[in-house]
């Protein structure tokens, strides 16, 4: 690791580009854009003292549908034909935003066969994997980082996978899912359903389908993938209880209110006597001493048990544009990194 100023230090050798080639422009993939562009001199800086070499990062293509001219996106990015990033050996990192099941999950598998690191936001195909994704990873030798799949942008994996590398984690009590807490707390603090709903809407947070918020199948995911890394396997969807909000009226929710309580969609993993973890996604109305009570509008906030380092909270946006792009930008450059300190 170099000792270098990073405001005055001036990189002059040539840089080592990292081509990035972009699945999707939406509402995290603007975002990704936007932060990479803004904090390029940041990023280019830090890469310098962590690694000793000038490296620089560069999103070259950007695939969108053949009907898709999104604002802000340059035209001369911009691709509507994958192979055009599969078969384009410049490119160095995969970053996938398109969401969904397929393609999204046979681009990734792809372009791990061609030697291409990947990033993903995407819990739905990596929780559906169960598994196969990180397996490809580890047969072709590259590196799969999905750090913005949970809980935007707090850095919840990079905690469990290294902070935490040498604890156990006995139980993980979240709120997982921004949309569902936005719409609860808009409705508690006297909006409409629909009113609620619509905001969550405009403002980037709900999934492409809806009902995998509101059903909690959204946070299901999420969960089931903080279970594969807290014990190295993916629980089977069947084995984690799941209950959306969808049952719950604006009635009980003014009614809890009265009650001093308030909604949340709440995800569990916890240890039983046996030493295994059970699972389960749904509403419950707190307290207001419970550690998720004061979690309001799109935060979400995770509660960690461990044996040792005993209660940890992080709390932070769990969805939006620029703050979950932080996480897929902490990929992409840690990959960056990685790939020129090996
Ligand atoms: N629909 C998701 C949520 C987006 O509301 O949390 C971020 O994963």
């Amino acid at each position: 690791m170099k000792n270098l100023d990073l405001n005055k230090q001036e990189i002059q050798e040539l840089p080592q580009v990292i081509r990035v080639g972009l699945l999707g422009f939406g509402t995290i993939g603007s975002g990704v854009f936007t932060v990479l562009n803004n904090e390029r001199e940041l990023i280019t800086r830090r890469l310098y003292k962590a690694t000793g070499r000038h490296v620089e990062i560069q999103i070259t293509k950007v695939l969108v549908l053949p009907d898709e001219y999104p604002p802000g996106l340059p035209t001369e990015l911009r691709v509507t034909d994958y192979n055009e990033i599969l078969n384009d050996e410049s490119i160095d990192i995969v970053v996938e935003l398109i969401g969904g099941l397929n393609p999204a999950t046979n681009f990734m598998m792809q372009a791990m066969e061609k030697g291409k690191h990947v990033v993903t936001a995407n819990k739905y195909a990596v929780f559906t994997a169960q598994g196969a994704l990180e397996a490809k990873a580890d047969e072709t030798d590259i590196h799969l980082r999905y750090e913005a799949a949970v809980a935007g942008a707090i850095p919840i994996l990079r905690s469990i996978n290294e902070g935490l590398i040498g604890d156990q984690v006995e139980s993980v009590v979240g709120i997982l899912n921004g949309s569902t807490n936005y719409i609860l707390t808009g409705v508690k603090n006297g909006k409409t359903l629909e009113e609620a709903l619509d905001e969550a809407k405009q403002n980037g947070y709900l999934e492409a389908d809806p009902s995998a918020d509101l059903e909690g199948y959204d946070a299901m995911h999420k969960l089931g993938i903080l279970g594969y890394l807290i014990t190295g396997k993916y629980p089977a969807a069947s084995s984690i209880e799941r209950e959306g909000i969808e049952k719950i009226t604006a009635e009980d929710i003014k009614n809890a209110k009265q009650n001093g309580q308030a909604y949340k969609l709440v995800a569990r993993a916890t240890k039983n006597a046996d030493g295994e973890f059970t699972y389960s996604v749904k509403p419950e109305a707190l307290n207001p001493d419970h550690p998720l009570y004061h979690t309001e509008g799109v935060l979400n906030t995770i509660l960690i048990t461990s044996k040792y380092a005993k209660e940890l909270v992080f709390t932070g946006y769990g969805a939006g544009s620029l703050e979950t792009a932080t996480a897929v930008t902490g990929d992409i450059v840690s990959i960056a990194r990685d790939l020129h300190i090996c």
